[in-house]
């Protein structure tokens, strides 16, 4: 079995964190002692996947490659980037990684999404799974503002984008894992409501051929894409490295 690809979903325009955004990438800004965008690339790394690309956009793409190079503080040699031009999406982003891909399976991560766990788990059975895609639910407070997963037992019967009513409160994550259909899907895709293509209407596709299989998340787990949100994925980072902290500090006492 070859290797996962992954990717890093780190375009768009950042524009609901403005005046924030308006001189650097939102994907740039710190939680906690670290730039946003180290977060998701620790993701896939601590997950096992070591093909990585980046795809990021805007006025300020040049600045990833000054702070991440080739990703030797990660433990990678090499680091490939592309560029996405606008906002049109998810999806349209995602899009940009067909040749990238070559065909292999893959494992997409938003570059606003802070996990608390280890990943590998869900991408171990992801490798498992022969065909078709994988994602992670997690229960939230504020489904309304995610992709809300209908369930009935182990089926995903629909996913609605940020819906008024939410069917339930389990929402789509930022990892989706994909196969190599995903691409011919994306070539479907018309734009929605807000101009983009979705990521929402990617999973639907293969919820319609039955292909969508999904895990619970373990552990906390937040977006970053807003003033809120943003402050939240700062203080759970900053409350669990200094756990760590005392928790070696502790060790280190009790070993003296
Ligand atoms: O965080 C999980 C949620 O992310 C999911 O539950 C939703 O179903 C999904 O649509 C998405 O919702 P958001 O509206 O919060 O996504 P946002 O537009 O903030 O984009 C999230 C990241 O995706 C962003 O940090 C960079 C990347 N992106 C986004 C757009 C619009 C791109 O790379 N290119 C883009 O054009």
């Amino acid at each position: 079995m070859s290797d996962l690809k992954g990717i890093i979903l780190a375009g768009g325009l950042g524009k609901r964190l403005g005046p924030l955004t308006k001189i650097t990438n939102k994907h740039l800004l710190p939680i906690y002692d670290r730039p946003m965008i180290y977060y998701p690339l620790e993701t896939l790394v601590e997950a096992g996947i070591k093909d990585i690309l980046i795809v990021t956009g805007g006025q300020h793409a040049g600045e990833f490659l000054r702070l991440l190079g080739n990703g030797h503080a990660f433990g990678l040699k090499h680091i490939n980037y592309t560029y996405q031009e606008g906002e049109g999406g998810i999806a349209e982003a995602l899009g940009l990684a067909r040749y990238f891909a070559e065909g292999q399976k893959c494992v997409v991560i938003l570059g606003d999404n802070i996990f608390e766990t280890n990943l590998k788990p869900y991408v171990d059975n992801f490798k498992r799974q022969k065909s078709g895609a994988r994602v992670l639910l997690k229960r939230v407070p504020d489904p309304e503002r995610f992709g809300v997963a209908q369930l009935n037992g182990r089926k995903i019967l629909n996913i609605q984008e940020k819906p008024k009513k939410p069917a339930s409160d389990l929402v789509v994550t930022g990892v989706y894992m994909y196969d190599r259909e995903v691409f011919n899907i994306i070539d479907t895709l018309k734009p929605s409501h807000r101009g983009e293509l979705e990521i929402t209407d990617v999973n639907n596709a293969y919820i319609q051929k039955n292909g969508l299989e999904y895990d619970i998340l373990k552990g906390w787990w937040t977006d970053s894409g807003t003033f809120d949100s943003l402050l939240r994925a700062n203080q759970l980072v900053a409350k669990k490295k200094h756990e760590i902290r005392s928790t070696k500090h502790e060790t280190n006492s009790k070993l003296k």
